[in-house]
């Protein structure tokens, strides 16, 4: 039998992780739902929420690949105990691929707009109307943003294509730190603007009131996104992992690193946007509209734009690769597909779904890259956290689950009694009361 392939070491593993972890959520997403949530308010929640659920969904997924080393369908199915747990596993595999098409349809225009900060277009507007009208014109233009998300799409497949150990790891270790240096930079610049004291206080004093039940939804939604749950990705990563790497000390740094980079991206575009005189709560057009003008107005804004649009396009590829991975894992695995073909036809598949969303056309008056990340986020990701759970927590059981987690040094009984208690009870509760908020708000 041929040997699967595995992580070279538990640093690689790390950072692979963390690049899938550190993504568009982050940079993007995380300032944006901040600034329109009520700043330090929503931190709070976040945080709580990371504690209680994210961290034991993330560790369930973990323990479900390791213990099987395979992918999502099979593991599920194997520790569920029958076959119908596949569907489970089946599901989240499909929710990374719908995923991996919308997301790259977004990560082209971050490519889309790296270049058009290369070529000086993006950092010369007057006004914020400028700014805005530019990225509606870049966006009627369908074959515009069709080319980028098949250049993305393209350096993706590139990198899946050497494998686990030669591509992904190898790419992510020299992205992620590539990816924290130009991070640091823009920290650096933001922390220089003469505004940068009243966005570092907005990132501090906590707005309780616009703590509203959907601030609490996005926060749940933000950290699953995040962390990159629900979508078999850290089932597929986890599988790859060898028994003698421990997981928990394994997992506390990436979900550490994932939370640095989500609050430095936060400082960064809130001592510009603060020093800019604009308002935090622009929501998703902050990065497209908002921050082209304010670039526009600083001295050495040529390079800001072209570092922040080449973090974005980093981090957006280390996180793509692991959205499509659980799919060409499965093809792999379950079908015994060459790596090469499964990569192609995933990668291949991946681009025509984006298509419509790069385009950014709509049925029936709705956007479809909306309806997919809707679909996705509400609907599929909880859904798939939630089997994690309810699979270590009760159906394999707590105790294997936490021998699984022990496999090579004792958790410490307050760390063991936690974790019972967060996989069995509060994450599935807490999750099911959020996801039917959502569905019913
Ligand atoms: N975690 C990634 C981000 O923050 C998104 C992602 C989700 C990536 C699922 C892979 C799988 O942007």
């Amino acid at each position: 039998m041929k040997v699967r392939e595995s992580w070279g070491s538990r640093l690689g593993f790390i950072l692979a992780v963390a690049g899938s972890a550190v993504g568009l959520a982050n940079i993007w997403r995380f300032p944006y739902v901040v600034g329109s949530n009520g700043g330090a308010a929503f931190i709070v929640v976040y945080l709580l929420f990371l504690a209680i659920i994210g961290l034991p969904v993330f560790l369930s997924e973990i323990v479900i690949g390791r213990a099987t080393h395979t992918s999502p369908s099979g593991a599920f199915a194997k520790l569920g105990g029958s076959s119908s747990w596949s569907w489970a596993g089946k599901m989240t595999i499909a929710t990374g691929f719908i995923v991996s098409a919308f997301y790259s349809a977004i990560a082209g225009w971050i490519v889309g707009y790296l270049f058009e900060a290369v070529m000086g277009h993006v950092t010369h507007f007057e006004t914020t109307e400028a700014a805005a009208q530019y990225y509606v014109h870049l966006m009627s233009r369908p074959l515009w943003g069709l080319s980028f998300h098949g250049l993305f799409m393209i350096a993706c497949t590139f990198v899946l294509f050497f494998g686990i150990k030669r591509g992904i790891e190898r790419g992510t270790k020299i992205m992620m730190p590539l990816l924290f240096f130009t991070l640091v930079l823009l920290v650096g610049a933001g922390l220089m603007m003469p505004e940068a004291e009243r966005g570092l206080r907005f990132l501090l004093e906590p707005d309780w009131n616009a703590l509203t039940p959907t601030a609490l939804i996005t926060a749940l939604g933000q950290a699953f996104f995040t962390l990159s749950l629900g979508q078999g990705t850290m089932v597929t990563y986890g599988s790859y992992l060898r028994k003698d790497v421990n997981i928990l000390r394994t997992s506390i740094p990436i979900i550490a690193m994932d939370l640095f980079v989500s609050l430095l991206s936060a400082v960064a575009v809130f001592t510009i946007v603060f020093s800019a005189g604009m308002a935090p709560n622009a929501g998703p057009s902050l990065l497209f509209q908002t921050l082209p003008w304010v670039f526009s107005q600083l001295p050495g804004g040529y390079l800001l734009a072209i570092s922040f649009f080449l973090l974005v396009t980093l981090a957006a590829i280390t996180s793509e690769i692991s959205a499509l991975q659980p799919t060409i894992t499965y093809l792999r695995d379950e079908w015994g597909w060459k790596r090469s073909t499964a990569v192609l036809t995933t990668c291949g598949a991946s681009f025509l779904l984006g298509l419509p969303c790069a385009m950014s056309l709509t049925l029936y008056g709705k956007c479809i890259l909306g309806v997919m990340e809707w679909l996705a986020s509400s609907i599929f990701i909880p859904l798939g956290g939630f089997a994690a759970v309810i699979v270590c927590g009760w159906v394999w059981g707590a105790d294997r689950t936490i021998a699984e987690l022990e496999s090579n040094e004792k958790l410490s009984p307050w760390i063991s009694v936690y974790l019972r208690v967060s996989l069995r009870y509060t994450a599935p509760i807490l999750i099911v009361i959020v996801f039917l908020k959502s569905i019913f708000l």
